[in-house]
């Protein structure tokens, strides 16, 4: 029940759109406590994080700002290790409380970029909000502010995340089931 196919992946249901409501729900609680009155940019890392931010941005209450970056480093289904910017900023981050916004951090090879990045432009401070953590493939310093589910170190599509770009119009999370689906030719 719940499997799906994609670019010739199985993948199965792993996380329902009810669970990731809850998830967003209880760190828009968090955020809207702590970051009150600190007037937060969010910026949210293209193109995984668009629904996440989405979602997360319809429930804060508190005056607060978004921009976008888009950032890349995934090929297939593994990271490539090499982190392009394709889209910079472009709202003046000094002295801002400035809040990252990332749908998934894997080896976190994306996120330290950004960070460095966004480092040089002076923010009054910088946290990371991420919706899911793979704690077992993250070997990284920077440390990370919000995160809403921890998961295995497997691969996963929906609610943004893609498999060559497809499969990020989800509502769930699904998972890849290692199982190769047979070409049927006719
Ligand atoms: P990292 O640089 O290895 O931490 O990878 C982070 C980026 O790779 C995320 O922003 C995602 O866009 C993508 N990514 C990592 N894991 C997955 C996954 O399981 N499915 C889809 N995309 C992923
Ligand atoms: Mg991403």
């Amino acid at each position: 029940m719940g499997a799906l196919e994609v670019n010739g992946k199985e993948f199965k249901l792993s996380l329902p759109a009810e669970d990731i409501q809850q998830i967003v729900d209880d760190m828009a609680v968090r955020m809207n406590a702590d970051l009150a009155g600190h007037n937060p940019l969010f910026v949210a890392v293209l193109n995984g994080a668009f629904m996440f931010a989405g979602d997360l941005m319809k429930r804060m209450k508190i005056d607060c700002e978004i921009s976008f970056v888009k950032m890349a480093s995934y090929e297939g289904t593994s990271s490539s290790g090499d982190v392009k910017t394709l889209l910079g900023l472009d709202v003046d981050v000094e002295d801002r409380l400035v809040v990252i916004l990332e749908d998934i951090i894997d080896s976190g090879l994306t996120l330290e970029a950004l960070v460095n990045e966004l480092s040089k432009l002076k923010p009054k401070e910088l946290k990371v909000a991420v919706l899911l953590l793979k704690p077992d493939a993250y070997s990284n310093a920077v440390e990370i502010d919000y995160v809403g589910k921890e998961v295995s170190n497997e691969f996963l599509i929906g609610y943004g995340l893609d498999y060559n770009g497809r499969g990020r119009n989800l509502e769930d999370i699904y998972i890849l089931t290692n199982e190769e689906i047979p070409i049927t030719e006719f």
